[in-house]
């Protein structure tokens, strides 16, 4: 998962891992970083033809990152479930985006979606 710019940016990093460690999920990994325009694109490549990818990109870009691999069962649904849906509109109460976010671009936290998508994100930012 990534706590993107905006997250970091307003401080929700440690609010945000409480909630993956007390579920029991174990980081395995931990990085922060400032991700580069090429591997954004290769991160969103699905979404290349959609209106908002440039915008997508552009923010993504904009600051630095904290991106995780968490450990646990069932972890990719579990972590999902916690995250919340894409709009934090639409997010149950008590999910991260639900809780931190208002606006669809700038909902604080990215979970990979299948077990192929956790391999191809870790492969791209955790060599
Ligand atoms: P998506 O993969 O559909 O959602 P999720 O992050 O929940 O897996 O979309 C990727 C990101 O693209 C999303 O987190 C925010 C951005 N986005 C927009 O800016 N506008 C939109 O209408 C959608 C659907 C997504």
């Amino acid at each position: 998962m990534m706590i993107k710019p905006d997250g970091v940016k307003r401080g929700l990093v440690g609010e945000i891992i409480k909630r993956f460690e007390r579920k029991g999920y174990i980081i395995k990994e931990l990085k922060m970083m400032t991700i580069p325009e090429d591997k954004a694109k290769e991160h969103y490549r699905q979404h290349q033809q959609k209106p908002f990818f440039d915008q997508l990109i552009q923010y993504i870009t904009s600051g630095p990152v904290v991106g995780m691999i968490l450990e646990g069962e069932d972890c990719i649904s579990g972590v999902r479930t916690i995250v919340g849906s894409t709009d934090p509109a639409k997010a149950a109460p008590g999910t991260i985006r639900a809780d931190y976010a208002t606006n669809i671009r700038y909902n604080v936290i990215h979970a990979s979606d299948s077990p192929e998508s956790a391999q191809r994100e870790i492969d791209l930012f955790f060599n």
